[in-house]
């Protein structure tokens, strides 16, 4: 492998969790920079993962000479002034799930991107975790059209005010939220399978209010940890997609797809079942649902989109699909109606 691509992370959280060690791993990557909101922070990330720079000051980042590209992992809000920079300068950018938090801002992402000539990926690196990798390969070969499609998420890591401490995640005005977290992620998978939704239904709900901050005060949440969407597909057959975060009793993920020609179902515990009209479910399992190997192959294929000029995969116009289907679960939940996403290229 020649040329690895010069890249830097922008967050340290998934960005030095998954992101940062996946670059360091890969021969296709060089990382060889760090940001956090907090100098010593960026510091110590930079210490921690050998590279040249760790800075708080997000334009000495991009100014770093040689730097190609950038992978944006910070709160949603941020995404469209931070990926707007990227893109600005002429480096390739990364940019986390959802691309921002709302279709508009979305697109104005896409277009400075386009505008730019730089290659642009999001991270909707789920659905190339082998469980749901492989669920989507069942899918298309025994599913046929959708009568059924259920996505249920139950964690119990927020039962409890003093369980995690106080993020982003909980601030509604961040950009924060399970449907931010989690629901994308899902919405992208059954937009994988049939991607033609007429209308969507949703309810959010903050279950636990108040959770414990650094400085062990009590603040509130204002963004939800509880929703349920249900989708109705063009053309027939229907879908749910539901999450709690402060369930008492912890399952993990389920996927039950029911097709007019068969079934694929994901277990909690990465067992893949799938069977075509009149078959017995075949069974395979327990899958990985590695966040660390799905996101590599994300990396390589942004690799392959500088260096060898390949699709990005995902791609922005696969965000803003998901994006308009976010934009209407929102809609739908405040004005507590149905409501047809907007359609958007691609
Ligand atoms: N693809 C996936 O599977 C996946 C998984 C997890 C998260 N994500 C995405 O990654 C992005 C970041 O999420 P995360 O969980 O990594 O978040 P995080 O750990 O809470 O924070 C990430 C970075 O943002 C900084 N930050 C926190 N609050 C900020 C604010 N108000 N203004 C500016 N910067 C702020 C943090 O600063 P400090 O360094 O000072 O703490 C940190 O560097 C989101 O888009 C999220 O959806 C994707």
């Amino acid at each position: 492998m020649s040329d690895p691509v010069r890249v830097a992370v922008v967050g340290g959280g998934y960005g030095s969790k998954v992101a940062l060690p996946v670059y360091a791993e890969l021969e296709e990557f060089q990382p060889v920079a760090a940001w956090s909101r907090r100098p010593e922070r960026a510091r110590e990330l930079a210490e921690q993962a050998g590279l040249e720079l760790g800075t708080a000051d997000l334009d000495e980042l991009l100014r770093f000479p040689g730097l190609e590209a950038v992978h944006i992992a910070t709160p949603v809000v941020t995404h469209r002034e931070f990926a707007g920079a990227v893109v600005d300068r002429g480096l390739h950018l990364l940019c986390e799930k959802p691309l921002a938090d709302d279709l508009a801002a979305a697109r104005e992402i896409s277009t400075a991107s386009r505008r730019a000539g730089v290659v642009a990926a999001v991270n909707y690196g789920r659905r190339f975790e082998e469980t749901r990798r492989r669920l989507l390969q069942r899918g298309r070969e025994v599913l046929g059209s959708p009568r059924l499609a259920s996505v249920s998420l139950v964690f119990a890591d927020h039962a409890d005010p003093r369980s995690r401490p106080w993020t982003w995640v909980h601030d509604a005005t961040l950009g924060g939220g399970r449907l931010q977290g989690y629901g994308v992620h899902d919405l992208d998978l059954l937009l994988e399978l049939f991607p033609d939704v007429e209308a969507v239904a949703a309810a959010t709900e903050v279950t636990v209010a108040q959770r414990i901050a650094d400085d062990g005060e009590l603040r509130p949440v204002s963004a939800e940890d509880t929703f349920a969407i249900l989708l109705r597909f063009r053309g027939g057959g229907l879908g749910v997609v539901s999450f709690v975060a402060t369930a008492r009793h912890d399952r993990g993920d389920v996927v039950e797809i029911h097709g007019a020609e068969g079934t694929v179902r994901l277990d909690a515990d990465g067992r893949l079942s799938w069977g075509r009209s009149g078959e017995e479910l075949q069974v395979e399992g327990p899958l990985s649902s590695s966040p660390q190997e799905a996101f590599k192959h994300v990396a390589r294929r942004f690799w392959a989109s500088i260096r060898e000029g390949a699709a990005p995969d995902p791609s922005l116009d696969e965000a803003l699909r998901v994006q308009a289907l976010f934009d209407a679960v929102r809609t739908a939940d405040v004005e507590r109606r149905w409501v047809r996403p907007e359609r958007v290229a691609g």
